[in-house]
């Protein structure tokens, strides 16, 4: 009952017309007894008259009134009780938390769809700890690993920093969580975890052998890769990168869906293109070698991307929807992971995955010949010029491996997925923890509005574009189990065969092409 008075506390903090979204959410009997104006109960008398009546119509057998009925309450649930941003204080004040938002999470629903298959590397993920257990001794011996730490006690974050990472990664991650929080308010489990925001594994296998060995600290990041236990979480992107002006995932994804409707496969530049700062990582300056020259072609076209002079000039040549302009796309790895892989993939044209080290939380189900074209590390150049010849040969192929690409990001990588992955996550996270969390003396709290009041700029718009509004209606996806231990196997031998199949493919060709 409490919650119910606390919800409903909030639907009146925003006018009448809200009350839809709660009149099939709470139900009559609640609301009725703590309505109490007489405009909200005239309204209310006036909604039960459409109810009798929809009933009655439903009587008598008309469909129409079901059809009807159907239709008005699967829209209140769009009509949701909305909580923006309430940046109320005065400037100099430090901006309070406000305590109306809902504090339960009460689906609509008793069932929930399944998760999509990525979401089986949580369990991977989180299996050093499995028997152990995460001790506090294994966090106080992560600390001096982590930029952040980052604490949930009742629903509610608390945040103590140690460094001041890169640019604003930590602000938009930690952002991040606290959408998820209130998508699913109170669902979120007690925990304590730490969280490192740069580019390289921060926990290395090595570290943790041999006699003396300590057991390896939990530490989230963005990536992971063999040789390291990094805990792989959604990085700071899908909140937006305002540095370089990308927006949230939803609205960068949607702007690009509209941009490759503008040149059609067929009509695309028969090339692979690839738009990037190549000096960060090795890999990326010996692919400029591959770019177009006075002596050779080898079907690739480059483009330095000099995020300095971008910012000067307003973005205006960096525009992601601006870059499907091509039939074929290369992604390679920065100075680890690359953000820029799920924008890549999302252009319709054919992906060429340059054989990536490290991974991200979803692209571990991506499937080489189904969803990209890979190429070599050691031989960029030849694997890529043969990759367009055979696409340009084979275009009903080419073009299919581009679209299933482009449905894989689009449909398994939503917003939703991945604020359920978080939540996943951070659930069997918290099942492991041998301690009771608790809010160390240092933190602070952390709510949507301590974060974003503050901002401003690139860097507010994206806050209050990228901010959950209203809990979920929805229950989180549910969590596939764990894979087989052959499984990740067969599937990796898998990827050889596929990968030795289009070898032998290119050395063919090459035989032929070259005297
Ligand atoms: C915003 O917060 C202030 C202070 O916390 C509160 O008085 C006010 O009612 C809030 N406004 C809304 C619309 O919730
Ligand atoms: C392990 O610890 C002991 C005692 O502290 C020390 O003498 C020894 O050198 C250590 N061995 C390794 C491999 O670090
Ligand atoms: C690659 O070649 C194209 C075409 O000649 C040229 O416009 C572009 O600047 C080159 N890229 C780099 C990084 O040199």
């Amino acid at each position: 009952m409490a919650e119910h008075v606390k919800i409903f506390q909030g639907i009146r903090a925003y006018g009448d017309e809200v009350i839809h979204g709660c009149f099939s959410k709470v139900g009559v009997g609640r609301l009725k007894g703590l309505v109490s104006t007489t405009t909200t109960f005239i309204f209310f008398f006036f909604l039960l008259l459409i109810a009798a009546l929809l009933n009655w119509m439903d009587i008598r057998g008309t469909s129409i009134g079901q059809s009807i009925f159907n239709s008005r309450t699967s829209k209140t649930y769009h009509e949701r009780i909305e909580f923006p941003l309430n940046c109320s204080n005065s400037v100099n004040l430090p901006q309070t938390c406000p305590e109306n938002y809902p504090s339960v999470f009460q689906p609509q629903e008793s069932s929930a769809r399944t998760c999509p298959d990525y979401f089986r590397w949580i369990h991977q993920d989180l299996k050093q700890w499995k028997s152990s257990g995460i001790t506090e001794d294994m966090i106080e011996r992560g600390k001096p690993s982590a930029d952040f730490r980052l604490v949930i006690v009742n629903g509610k974050a608390y945040v103590e920093k140690y460094k001041k990472p890169y640019q604003t990664r930590d602000v938009f991650t930690i952002w991040g969580i606290l959408q998820l929080l209130r998508l699913y308010p109170g669902k979120v489990p007690d925990l304590d975890l730490l969280f490192y925001s740069g580019d390289k594994t921060m926990i290395m296998k090595r570290d943790y052998k041999g006699l003396n060995a300590t057991s390896p600290p939990p530490v989230f990041h963005y990536c992971g890769e063999k040789a390291a236990l990094d805990i792989v979480f959604p990085d700071w992107t899908f909140w937006g990168w305002a540095e370089v002006n990308i927006k949230p995932w939803e609205e960068t994804l949607r702007a690009i869906k509209k941009g490759r409707e503008r040149i059609k496969w067929e009509k695309r530049e028969p090339y692979a293109y690839w738009k990037g700062n190549p000096y960060v990582a090795k890999d990326r300056v010996e692919l400029l070698k591959c770019n177009l020259s006075d002596k050779n072609d080898w079907n690739v076209r480059i483009y330095k991307q000099d995020w300095g002079k971008e910012s000067q000039q307003g973005f205006k040549h960096s525009k992601l929807e601006d870059q499907c302009s091509h039939r074929y796309k290369i992604y390679i790895e920065g100075a680890t992971w690359s953000v820029s892989e799920k924008y890549i993939l999302a252009c319709d044209s054919m992906t060429l995955l340059i054989k990536p080290k490290y991974c991200d939380f979803f692209s571990r189900s991506m499937v080489s010949m189904q969803h990209y074209w890979p190429i070599r590390r050691k031989n960029k150049c030849r694997d890529l010029k043969f990759a367009v010849e055979w696409g340009n040969n084979h275009p009903q192929e080419a073009q299919a491996m581009g679209k299933a690409g482009s449905k894989f990001i689009e449909e398994t990588l939503t917003m939703r997925n991945v604020y359920d992955y978080m939540f996943h996550l951070l659930n069997e996270y918290s099942k492991l923890l041998k301690f009771k969390p608790t809010i160390p003396s240092k933190a602070h709290r952390a709510c949507a509005e301590s974060v974003a009041c503050l901002q401003k700029g690139l860097w507010k718009d994206f806050m209050v574009q990228s901010m959950v509004k209203s809990p979920s209606h929805k229950l989180p996806c549910a969590l596939p189990p764990p894979f087989e231990p052959q499984a990740i196997q067969a599937s990796l031998d898998r990827e050889d065969k596929i990968t030795r199949q289009v070898e032998t493919l290119e050395t063919e060709y090459w035989k032929k092409t070259k005297p």
